[in-house]
């Protein structure tokens, strides 16, 4: 009994934050990690939009929002954020980490595939079969999700989200908060900008600039139908005047 005790002491508290899609699948790869190693202890969800009153996922509770926090000791509680969208990992980052001290946990599913000399920031998280070979960077809350696969020397700033099945060659740069869709290929040495997101399919052989969606092969800057609309409607007023 005191063994058993003793064995679980070791297991680290982590807290998801995010109850949706993105938890159960960051939820269901921690239970995976502890059928082969016992790791973590999950203490529970932690969700911005939780409805007020006990709920819980899998029988694991969700707490209640970010303000829980404050009721956990930084000594003892790490977390995850499994929020898709990088501007909010971003600002849960700030506040979790930056402001209330929390250190972050790193989260590989036990089908990733990881090679060495590969150095992941805090908050990273593989997802099933993700592929990562070798020299790779990744700064802080890095996504890469089911089957993305991140060759030699690529460098992922903070919150980069790899989409599932996207590919990236040799050195290719992610900077900071930028989306790579599922299935999208980036050709090697390419960079991709700050913020900017690469549309599910395509196939980028260009540098992408800042806060650009790119979408097609080769891929080119997302234009809309509306804007099409607008130019054109726009010119035939310059024609009539
Ligand atoms: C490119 C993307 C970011 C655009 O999203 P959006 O701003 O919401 O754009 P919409 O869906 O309104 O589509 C706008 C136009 O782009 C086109 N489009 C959207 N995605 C496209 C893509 N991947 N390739 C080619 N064209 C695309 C649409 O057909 C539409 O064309 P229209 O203006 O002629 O009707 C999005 O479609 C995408 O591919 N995201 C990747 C998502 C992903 O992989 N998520 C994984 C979650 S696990």
């Amino acid at each position: 009994m005191i063994k058993q005790r003793k064995s679980e002491q070791r297991l680290q508290d982590l807290v998801i934050v995010g109850a949706g899609n993105h938890g159960d699948e960051i939820y269901n790869t921690v239970v995976a990690i502890n059928s082969v190693q016992p790791t973590f202890n999950v203490v529970g969800f932690v969700d911005e939009h939780a409805s007020p009153g006990p709920s819980r996922i899998d029988d694991v509770p969700v707490l209640g929002g970010l303000a829980h926090f404050n009721t956990l000791d930084p000594g003892r509680h790490m977390y995850v954020v499994a929020v898709g969208a990088p501007v909010t990992r971003k600002r849960i980052d700030s506040e979790l980490s930056g402001r209330l001290g929390f250190p972050a946990a790193i989260v590989i599913h036990p089908s990733a595939v990881v090679g060495t000399k590969n150095n992941l920031g805090p908050g990273s998280y593989l997802g099933p079969a993700a592929v990562v070979t070798t020299n790779v960077t990744t700064g802080r809350h890095v996504h890469i999700n089911m089957r993305a696969s991140v060759a030699n020397a690529c460098v992922l700033e903070n919150y980069a989200s790899v989409h599932p099945g996207a590919v990236l060659l040799g050195h290719v740069h992610l900077e900071e908060g930028c989306q790579v869709g599922a299935g999208a290929t980036i050709k090697y040495d390419k960079r991709v900008g700050e913020w900017a997101e690469v549309g599910l399919a395509a196939g980028v052989v260009h540098d992408v600039p800042a806060h650009t969606t790119v979408v097609g092969t080769p891929a080119k800057p997302l234009v809309r139908a509306e804007a099409i609309a607008h130019d054109a409607s726009a010119a035939a007023l310059r024609a009539v005047r």
